[in-house]
Formats: C-alpha cells, structure tokens, sequence
C-alpha cells in the first residue's frame, strides 16, 4: 500500500454531536453453521480434499464440501464458538503431547477427529453490490483454509491470531453465498489443552471502498497535570478501482457518547485506488478523568471519513487514559501509583464448554480473579481472545499480552504485528511478553537476534510499550535477557536476588511463579486418582509454593510483583500426575473458578478484605483421635481456634503466611476467631450429616436473549440442617424449560471421565467434593429461563433468570 499524505490536524475543543451511524456494518455470522469431521489420511472421508486437484483452476471445487452444491443437509448444526474437542471422550496414550492437551483424540495421532469441515450460508442483497465486504474471523485452532462460494480466499495457520479476508469479488447477489472451512489440527501449538474448531466470533464486515481498515487506528495518550494529549493515526484505504478524496475527522466522546472534544474539519485528500493514506491528530482532554484499577473509565474515539460532506465510515474504539512506568528500582506504576503485580497466568479453557466461551464467561472469570484480588493476567502463551480484553479494560485489569512464538520468521512476525495492531488501543494491555522459556535459543546467539528482531517490530508498531520474555532461568545473563527491556522468571525466584544484585537497571517481573498443585477438596496425595493435597505444600521441582515466592515479591520494591502459575485449573498438564488425571491442578481455583483453600492465602494479602478461612472440611468419620493439619488463612492480627468450644490456642498472624495447628479430630465445629485492629470476626467448619437438598445458585438475574448470552449455575448440595457438604459426590442430572440450551457441565474434578457435554435432554454431573457448574446459554425469546436439578435421594432445585429483550 502506497502511504500517500499525512496531515496534521489541529485540535479545537467544544462540545458537538458525533453523526449519526455509518454505512459501516459489523455483523456476527456465528450462527448457522454445518459442522463435519474430515479425515487428515484419508480423502474419501475428507470430502475428497486431497484428490480433487483444488488449485488447477480458480473457483474449481466440484466434488468437494467447497463446492458451494454441496448437500450438507446432514452435518450437524452449530452455532459458534465450536471447540469440537471438548465433547469428544479421553483416550489414554503415552503420548507426551497428547497427555498435555488432555488426553482428548485430537492430533496427528488421530488422523479421523483432526480435520473440521464448517459450511455457512448467507444471503447479501443486490442493493449492497457497491460496498466491500470481508469475513472476520477472531480466532481458529488451527491452519485453516477458506472458500468462497467455491473461491479460495486464503489460509491461515495460527491458531490464536485472528485474520481476515475480503470477499466482494466473489459474492453472489441473487443466490445464496456459501463459506467454507476446512480447520486442520493435526499440529499442535502448544503443550497444553488447545481445543480444535472456530472457536472464536466470525464476522461479515460491510464498507465503502474508501475506509478504516481493522488495525487502522492506534491511539495512546500522554498525562500531565490533569490534563491528557491523546495521539491518534489513522489509516483509511481506498480498496476500490477508481481514486477518490476523503477527509478524517477524530471525536472524543466521554464514555456516554457525549462528545468533548474534536479535530477540526479539513479540506479532502486524495486516496489513490488499491492505496492509502495516514492522518495524524492530537487531542486534548481538560481534567483527563484517568483509566485505573479502581476506576476503568472509558472514553470513545471516533474517526470519521467524509467524501463530499457525506459520512462514508465511522470507526468507534474505546480508549482509557493512563500512564504506565516501569522502572527498575520501584517496580510498576500506573498513573504514578505503585502497583505490585498480583497477577495469574491462564489458559483460555472453562469447565463444559473448553475454547468455546461465550462472551459473558471472559467477564465472569475476571470477576472471579478480581474477587481473589488479582490484578494483571498473563495470556500463557498466545494471543487472547478480543473480549477477554473488553473484559479487562472494562474491570479494570492489567494484561501481559503474550506472542505465541519467540521467532522472527516471516510468518511469526506477521502473527506479532497483527497481535499488536489488534490489541494496541486496550487501556489493560501494559506490556508484551514476546515468548516463552525457548530451551533451543533462549541463552545463545540466535535467541538475542531473535528477541532484537521482535522488539524492533513491537516498537514500530506500539513504540508506547514495551516488552518481556518468560525465561526459565536463575542468574543467567546471555541470549535473550541480554536484550529484553523487562527480565521475565519463570519460578526460579531463588536466583531473583542475585539476578538483582547483578543487573540492577533490569527491571524483573515473576512471569510464572508459584505453582502449588492442588486439588479441591482433597487433603491426602492419591497418586492412582491423581489428586494432590489441598494445601500449599506442593509444588514441582521446577516451581515453588506460594509463600515461597510472594513474601519475596511483596516485600522488595525492584521486584515488580508476579503472576502465578495459574489462575484456574486447565485441561492438559495434569502434573505430576498422567492417566486418568486429565487435567491440571496448578490453578488457585478449579476449572469451575471454584475456590481451592490457596485461595485464600493470596486473597489474605491481595485485597483488604476481612480474610479467615479454615481447611480441611471437618467431616472425617473413621479418623476419631487422629490429627488433622489444620490450615488457617487470614489477614488479621491473631486468630484463636476453638474446637467445641475449647480453645486450641491463640497465634499472632506473620504477614504473608499463614497459620496452623495440629488438632485431634473429633466431630463437631472448629471455629477460628480472628482480632485486626480491635475488630472480631469468626468462621467455623462444621462436621455435616448427609446430603440432603441440593442448591444452585447463579450471579444473574437477568440474562440477553439475544440466543449469546450465559449464566454460569454452581450446584452444591446441603444436609438437613442447611449446611454445605463438602464431601459430597451425589449424581446430579438438570433439565431447562424456557428458550436457553445447556452447552457444558463441569466439577472441577481433575481425573473425571464424565462428558462435560451430553446428548440433548441428558444432561449430568456428579458432583465432586460437593459442588459442579452448569453453563447455560439463552435463545432468543424473552421469558423465564428455569433451570432444575435433581439427584437420586435428594430433594430438588430449580433456579430461574429472566430472559430480556436486547437493549
Ligand atoms: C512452565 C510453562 C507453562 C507450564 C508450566 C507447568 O514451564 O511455561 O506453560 O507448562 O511450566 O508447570
């Protein structure tokens, strides 16, 4: 693309109204899909792909599911996200990656479950035929190909980095369009659960010829005083065949749509056909109301292409004003306060429904972390879905934005520069990490040039930020860590002092630290079931426990905090464990997000919270007169045990640890009463008699019916006396009544078998150490949702949502 003008708009400041939408459309094209396995080895179940000569002649496609006459009439129906791995079942293999993505039969090994086929057809009126229109797809694990109503539009291969393609030369007007998609996951990426399918949003983008592109826009802005300059590029391109003049105006608007202030209108520039042109704009914002933790405002940025006074696009972006400093003795600050990172590294993998998650669970599971007092996410080790980032520029959550490969080949830089022009204007993205623990470049040559190349790309594409790489390593100073601006460590944090002590204008960040592996609810090792103790005990020799690590980032200023390795529990990895543990136990919480006890070790000094907590449960018939660890986690001053009524002893609360006591075990409460500053507080557990009543309980009230929406339902189970039974592993089956299907159940327990997804009206799960989650997704009518659960010898439960008209 020719770059052909670059103007310098002056800012003027006073209040006006934004026009009125554009012709620019962002359709969702996520419902409607035809859904078949292929075969990787075998072309007749593949629909003949490998054999029907595909590229001898463009638009050639007969006798394939590309040829747009394809009967698809039998392939399932589906609506996106897809993860089709999740609902197939375990297969044990020796196998080391297979063990690392969860046991599921997806991979080269399994040639009959790793292609995908996907159909979609879609209309585009006559009237439309003077506008471009593109496909958008957010994310596909992975190298897949796509057609055109037979037409080839391209391939991409990251299973991660969202692509694009435009489509307006091969749209029929009077028949429908077909698309299609040919997903091959034959590969892995990583070395941990990565789904197979679309599993992210897909899109139908309508514009002019003359428009912003995707990634056309990069703002960042600058605080002084109380006043912010706010820089805006953009590009417009003209995809047309005839050359036109337009000109760009940018808006600010508060986060009501209210505008504060704007460019002034300037006279047309000239955008050649198949070109484009960079326009350049600063802005000011009296009184900048500032992008932080406790605060995300959020403020608009508007661009807007006219021709001939007509508005022919309108790009919209949200944008949070903030500083971010990172410095080598003080660590981070954001708006020139200090922040210590509290933060955790995840996968994008949920209980039920795996890589296929609705919007609304990227924000559920943030709530989750911002509840334990987390305060930055790691995107282990790939780029994160689009909302997940809406999520925490909404909440208020830092991220590290992680490439998936340290390399600088063509195709990975590419991946890097679409990550960064994807991600670039989220106020939570802090900093880039640009790879992770590289064991064949990571200390040598070839790793420096590597890591020198990506940060030349990250600067000219985001010069704002900056970057980090997870490194594996003590006090090692060669390859990579020669070069990159901020030392990332992966565990090791015994080696952090040193590492300090000899490199002290480095700023350190904990990329991976902690790692106790834990299983909810389980406070003995079972190394045939593959559970671990409850407790902060164990940790892999490569990692540490959490008060290993953060009595050390908390207490040295240089150290910039660290994220733990990992928030939630995910498929894959089930270290140090293999078959049938399926899944990891690294997390602080479950793959439900329920809470494991270490929760609350890290709540206690992540947030200023009132924090008691006490592990293990108290039922344990059979143990009479035998210690029991008990574990009590909290942030007051002192806590005193009480065990029916008699106390065990008072200790004062050493900050960053925790308590124990060694206690007899006999039936009845265990109460701990806790003293911070004069106040009281107190909490029991309780030895329970048998399940009784089950009980579900749900954030929502009220759901979309916009047929996207979800609610996430917990399931636990009570005796008669209404308390919660901790060990309880009752089968629990759930039915819907209302317009909303179940798309995926769960527990949390890390060796079941148990399908997270199951036949239409046959939906279960067992509970596992008395709780499971059920996922529900809405349709499209308005009306109670009413969800029931009901187990043999248990008395019933039901919760209801309501359903409303999109706003
Ligand atoms: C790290 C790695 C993570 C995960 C973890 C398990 O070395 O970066 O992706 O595999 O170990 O302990």
């Amino acid at each position: 693309m020719k770059r052909t003008a670059l103007l310098i708009l002056a800012a003027v400041t006073f209040a006006a109204s934004l026009p009125a939408q554009t012709p620019r459309k962002h359709a969702l094209l996520d419902e409607g899909w035809k859904f078949h396995l292929g075969h990787a080895a075998d072309a007749s179940t593949d629909f003949n792909f490998t054999i029907a000569n595909l590229f001898s002649k463009t638009g050639k496609a007969t006798g394939t599911a590309i040829d747009p006459t394809f009967d698809d009439q039998s392939w399932t129906s589906i609506t996106l996200p897809h993860d089709w791995a999740v609902a197939l079942p375990f297969e044990n293999s020796d196998n080391a990656d297979v063990l690392g993505h969860g046991y599921k039969p997806v991979g080269g090994l399994y040639p009959r479950n790793s292609i995908g086929w996907y159909r979609k057809a879609f209309t585009i009126v006559p009237a439309d035929s003077g506008k471009r229109f593109s496909v958008q797809f957010d994310g596909v694990f992975r190298d897949c190909q796509v057609w055109m109503n037979g037409f080839y539009l391209g391939r991409n291969e990251s299973g991660y980095v969202g692509f694009e393609y435009d489509i307006t030369d091969y749209i029929r007007f009077t028949q429908e369009n077909v698309l299609v998609v040919r997903v091959d996951a034959s590969q892995y990426e990583g070395w941990f659960y990565e789904g197979a399918g679309i599993y992210r949003h897909v899109w139908l983008n309508e514009s002019e010829s003359v428009h912003i592109p995707s990634g056309g826009v990069f703002f960042h802005s600058k605080v002084t005083g109380g006043e912010a300059t706010v820089s805006v590029h953009t590009t417009v391109v003209n995809d047309g065949l005839k050359d036109e003049w337009v000109s760009v105006q940018t808006y600010i608007t508060d986060r009501n749509g209210k505008v504060i202030t704007k460019s002034e209108e300037e006279g047309s520039s000239f955008v050649p056909a198949q070109a484009g042109i960079r326009s350049h704009v600063e802005l000011t914002l009296k009184n900048a109301h500032l992008w932080s933790l406790e605060d995300p405002y959020l403020y608009k940025v508007v661009n807007v292409v006219r021709q001939n006074g007509r508005v022919i696009d309108q790009d919209r972006q949200r944008l949070g004003v903030r500083t971010v400093v990172i410095d080598a003795a003080t660590g981070l600050s954001l708006n020139g306060k200090r922040i210590k990172i509290q933060g955790v590294n995840c996968h994008q993998d949920h209980a039920g429904v795996g890589l296929a998650q609705p919007d609304y669970l990227h924000y559920y599971r943030i709530r989750r972390l911002q509840e334990l007092g987390v305060n930055a996410y790691r995107t282990s080790h790939h780029a994160p879905t689009p909302e997940l980032l809406d999520a925490c520029d909404s909440l208020g959550m830092l991220v590290l934005d992680e490439a998936r490969l340290l390399s600088s080949s063509r195709e990975y830089q590419d991946q890097f520069r679409r990550l960064i022009e994807r991600d670039r204007n989220h106020p939570s993205v802090f900093l880039w990490s640009i790879g992770n623990e590289e064991g064949y470049a990571q200390t040598n040559s070839i790793g420096k040039r590597i890591a020198l190349s990506m940060l030349a790309l990250q600067r000219q594409y985001d010069s704002t930020r900056t970057s980090t790489y997870a490194a594996d390593l003590g006090n090692v100073f060669t390859g990579v860590n020669e070069v990159i601006p901020i030392r990332g460590f992966n565990y090791r944090e015994k080696h952090v002092v040193a590492y300090h002590r000899d490199h002290p204008g480095q700023p350190i960040v904990g990329t991976e630290m902690g790692s106790t592996v834990t299983t909810r609810g389980i406070y003995a090792i079972d190394s045939v079931k593959g559970y671990l103790p409850d407790q902060d005990i164990t940790a892999p020799w490569w990692a540490s426990t959490a008060e290993a690590w953060w009595p050390l980032a908390a207490e040295n200023d240089w150290f910039m905090g660290g994220f733990v390795w990992t928030g939630f529990d995910y498929r894959g990895e089930p270290t140090p464990f293999q078959w049938p543990n399926i899944s990891s136990h690294f997390g602080i919480m479950d793959v439900c997000g329920f809470p494991k006890n270490i929760y609350y070790y890290y709540q206690s000094w992540w947030t200023n919270k009132d924090v008691l907590h006490i592990s293990p449960h108290w039922n344990w018939k059979g143990r009479e007169g035998r210690n029991i660890d008990v574990w009590v986690n909290s942030n007051a001053d002192q806590v005193e045990l009480f065990l029916n009524g008699k106390s065990l002893g008072k200790k004062a609360m050493v900050r960053n640890r925790h308590l124990q006591w060694s206690v007899p075990y006999r039936a009845g409460t265990l109460a701990a009463v806790a003293t911070k500053q004069g106040r009281t507080f107190r909490t029991q557990v309780q030895t329970t008699d048998a399940p009784y009543a089950l009980e579900l309980s749900t954030e929502r009230t009220t759901v979309l019916a916009d047929g996207r929406d979800a609610a996430v339902v917990d399931v636990l189970v009570k005796d008669k006396r209404g308390r919660e039974v901790p060990d309880a592993g009752n089968l629990v089956r759930f039915s819907v009544q209302g317009d909303a299907r179940v798309i995926g159940v769960g527990n949390g327990d890390p060796s079941s078998h148990e399908p997270d997804q199951c036949a239409p009206g046959a939906w279960q799960r067992s509970l596992f150490n008395g709780k499971c989650q059920v996922i529900i997704q809405t349709g499209k009518t308005v009306g109670a949702i009413r969800l029931e659960a009901t187990g043999e010898g248990l008395r019933p439960a039901a919760v209801t949502i309501q359903a409303t008209a999109e706003k």
